[in-house]
This record gives structure tokens, C-alpha cells and sequence, in this order.
């Protein structure tokens, strides 16, 4: 898989040197396309190295969710897709090709000037931040900061109209429209994230990145807002990168996960791959640090240690001083991600060429992955509660 990356990647004839290399329209089934993307942080000290050699494609449609614990670069990750970094992070290296809906040149985010990010952001690429006060102006009103989103990007729009719009947008999202009239600070927590995912969604985007949009809200709110998230997708068939430290959220969600660790992605696979055959020892911790819904009660495993210091992260894998598998050389060797059947992993017991012993005893939670699947219906039931709540209109 990695290896097809790196290669649509030359193809689109897309890179560091500029936009629309080759004036060729694109023809690509993806929206994003995401190539050996290095963020640093400049300190007086060391550098942060905060998103090393990330590499992954998002297909048109889909969602892809992005895990790992606190510090692992998630954050860093979505500010540098969306080119909303700022100093002192650096992007060091690396491509992100945008491939408009309509066929249009693709485009090297990394490489676009302002003027070119700005007529890209809202219309094709929006975000929703995880504080949704981040994103929603405190002073003005919830319908002028719609509208304000709305005629920057149609001059034609009439205030009343946009306004008009604004309300409609509010509904989808389950909020009365004549809340257009309120400030922020008059709705709740729960009202305000859905309002800011409204309004990443005014412009009709080709892709919307989350970055822990439910953080905030209690897990009731939280259900309501992912079957919210799965029902517009399904309606406007945007893509979406959802960013989360939890994992079980993403297994309900996503329709492929990848997992980080120390600034880079050690794993990516469906949600069932990675739920029923996680891979990557981390990936085994992290799914195992939260209990089942459906089988009996275990005792939760964890992951012992604590995530690296990015200032001066560990020789060879990164995980290596935490992981129980670990074996002669992983504190040398940096493994990369490599394909193994369509699911990518960088570990060293799945490189065979570094001696790799894929069949170690990393086998799937249960021997048949029934357990597995059954938890995968909690999606189902998303789905489902979300369809109810439209038939029985927004709440
Ligand atoms: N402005 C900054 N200056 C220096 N280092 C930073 C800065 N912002 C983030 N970092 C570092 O970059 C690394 C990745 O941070 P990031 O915020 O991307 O993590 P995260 O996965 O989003 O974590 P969380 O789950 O806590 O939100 C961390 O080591 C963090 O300390
Ligand atoms: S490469 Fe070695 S240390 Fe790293 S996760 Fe795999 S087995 Fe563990
Ligand atoms: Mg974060």
C-alpha cells in the first residue's frame, strides 16, 4: 500500500516544487494524499519532532480516523494538513496533494501560496477544532459568522439569504434555527461543537478534519454528534480525518484508522483490522486499554510507560522501550511502514527483511473474531439511531 502511495503520488505529477506540476487534471478515486509529511517544532533546544515520514491516502467518502495518546502529534498533524501551523512549527518535509472534486489540478498544500489556501479553505477543506470557542467568534452572532463563511466564498449571496442558510445549517445539526440570533456563550457546550461542525460544513467542503470534536461534551452528546457526523457524510459525501485519543470512538466511526505513536503512523487498517487483528504491539495496548462491550468483563492490560519525549525520542522503534515483544535490534533498527496485505505496519515482526516473525503469538482477541464483529455493529447501531432521528426530525 505504501508503495502505491509514493507511486499515484508520482503519477499526479504532484510535490515539494509547486502546485499543479503538470497542469493535469486528476483523475485519482482519493481526495488526499499524504507523502513522507515531516513537522518539527523549533525550540532553543532540539527540535520537536512532532510528525516524522507520515504517509497515507483518504479516499473520497470516507472517514479516516487518527488515534494514539497524548503528545503522539495528532494535533500537529491536523494543523499542518490544514496549513493552519503556526510558527514555531515547521514543515519539514513531505507532500499533501489535494485532488478537487471537479477534476481540477491537483494541488500541493504544502507548496500553495496564501492566496491559494485561502480560496481552498471552507468551499473544499474546513476544520472543526476541538475547543469549539476556538472556532466560533465570541462577539458576533452564530448567523454573521455563517454568513460571513457564506459570502466570502459566493459574493452573490444576499445577507438574507445567508442568514436564511445559516438557520438551515443550524438545523441539520439538530439546533433550532432561530438560534442564528444567539452568541456562543448562550448555547451549551454540546450546541456550540455541533455549531462549529456546521459551519465547517457551510461551504459544502470536499474534506472536513476534526481534530477531537467531542472531547468537550458528555458521551450521550457525543453519540449524538458522531450519528450527526455519519448522517451528513452520508448525505454530502464529504471526506473526513477524525482525530480522537480513543480508540473505542473510532471503531464505532471510522472506516479506516490510523494509529500514531511518537509522530508516526505504526499502523493503518480498517477498523476491523484493527480492531480484530491489530498488528503493531502498540495498537494491541491501546485497543486493550478499554473493555468490550459485548464479551465478558477482563482485566484491562494498559500500555506500561509513557509516550517518548519528542525532543529526544528513542533509537530504533520508538515504542521499543515500552513493548514487550521488543527483540534484538529494535533498539536500533527504525522500522517502516510496510504493506502486509493491504493493512500497513511498522514493526519490525512483520519486516521479513529485518528477520520478521509475523506469526509470534500476536493472535486476533478471539481465536474466530466473532467478538470482533459484534462490536463492529455498534456502527450499525449509529447509523440506525441517526436514520430515526431524521425520520423523527433533528434534535
Ligand atoms: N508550540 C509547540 N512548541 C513546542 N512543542 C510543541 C508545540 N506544540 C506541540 N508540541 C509538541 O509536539 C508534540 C505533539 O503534540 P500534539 O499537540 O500534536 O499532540 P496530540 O497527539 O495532539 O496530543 P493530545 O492528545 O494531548 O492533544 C508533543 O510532544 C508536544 O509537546
Ligand atoms: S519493532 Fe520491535 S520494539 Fe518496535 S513494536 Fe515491533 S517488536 Fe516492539
Ligand atoms: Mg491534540
Amino acid at each position: 500500500m505504501v508503495t502505491q502511495i509514493v507511486r499515484d503520488a508520482d503519477r499526479t505529477g504532484t510535490g515539494r516544487t509547486g502546485i499543479n506540476l503538470t497542469g493535469a487534471r486528476s483523475v485519482s478515486g482519493d481526495v488526499l494524499e499524504v507523502t513522507g509529511l515531516g513537522v518539527e517544532y523549533v525550540t532553543d533546544g532540539d527540535p520537536v519532532r512532532a510528525c516524522a515520514e507520515v504517509t497515507f491516502t483518504l479516499r473520497r467518502g470516507e472517514i479516516l480516523g487518527v488515534a494514539g495518546e497524548s503528545g503522539s502529534g495528532k494535533s500537529t498533524l491536523i494543523t499542518a494538513l490544514t496549513r493552519l501551523q503556526r510558527p514555531p512549527a515547521v514543515t519539514t518535509a513531505g507532500s499533501i496533494v489535494f485532488h478537487p472534486r471537479d477534476g481540477g489540478p491537483a494541488v500541493d498544500l504544502v507548496a500553495a501560496s496564501p492566496k491559494e489556501l485561502r480560496a481552498l479553505r471552507w468551499t473544499s477543506l474546513s476544520i472543526v477544532l476541538q475547543s469549539a470557542m476556538d472556532a466560533l467568534n465570541p462577539v458576533m452572532r452564530l448567523g454573521a459568522q455563517f454568513a460571513d463563511a457564506l459570502r466570502t466564498h459566493d459574493r452573490s449571496l444576499s445577507r438574507d439569504a445567508a442568514w436564511a442558510r445559516a438557520a438551515e445549517l443550524l438545523a441539520t445539526v439538530g439546533i433550532s434555527g432561530d438560534r442564528v440570533r444567539s452568541y456562543p456563550h448562550e448555547l451549551s457546550g454540546g450546541m456550540r461543537q455541533r455549531a462549529s461542525i456546521a459551519l465547517a460544513l457551510a461551504c459544502r467542503p470536499e474534506l472536513v478534519v476534526m481534530d477531537e470534536p467531542t472531547t468537550a461534551v458528555d458521551v450521550v452528546m457525543q453519540r449524538q454528534i458522531l450519528a450527526q457526523v455519519l448522517r451528513l457524510r452520508r448525505e454530502l459525501g464529504f471526506a473526513v480525518v477524525f482525530v480522537t485519543h480513543d480508540l473505542s470512538l473510532l471503531l464505532e466511526l471510522a472506516d479506516r484508522i490510523a494509529i500514531m505513536y511518537a509522530g508516526r503512523v505504526v499502523e493503518l487498517g480498517t477498523a476491523d483490522e484493527i480492531y480484530d487483528d491489530p498488528r503493531h504491539p502498540y495498537t494491541r495496548g491501546l485497543r486493550d486499554s478499554f473493555p468490550p462491550l459485548r464479551a465478558p468483563l477482563r482485566r484491562l492490560t494498559g500500555i506500561p510507560g509513557t509516550p517518548p519525549d519528542l525532543r529526544r525520542p528513542p533509537s530504533g522503534c520508538p515504542f521499543h522501550p515500552r513493548c514487550a515483544l521488543r527483540f534484538e535490534g529494535c533498539d536500533t533498527h527504525l522500522p517502516e511502514l510496510v504493506d502486509a496485505g493491504g493493512h500497513a505496519v511498522a514493526c519490525r515482526l512483520y519486516d521479513a527483511a529485518d528477520g520478521g516473525m509475523a506469526d509470534v503469538g500476536l493472535p486476533a482477541r478471539t481465536a474466530d473474531g466473532t467478538e470482533g464483529r459484534a462490536e463492529r455493529r455498534i456502527e450499525d447501531g449509529i447509523e440506525r439511531r441517526a436514520e430515526h432521528r431524521t425520520e423523527g426530525g433533528a434534535r
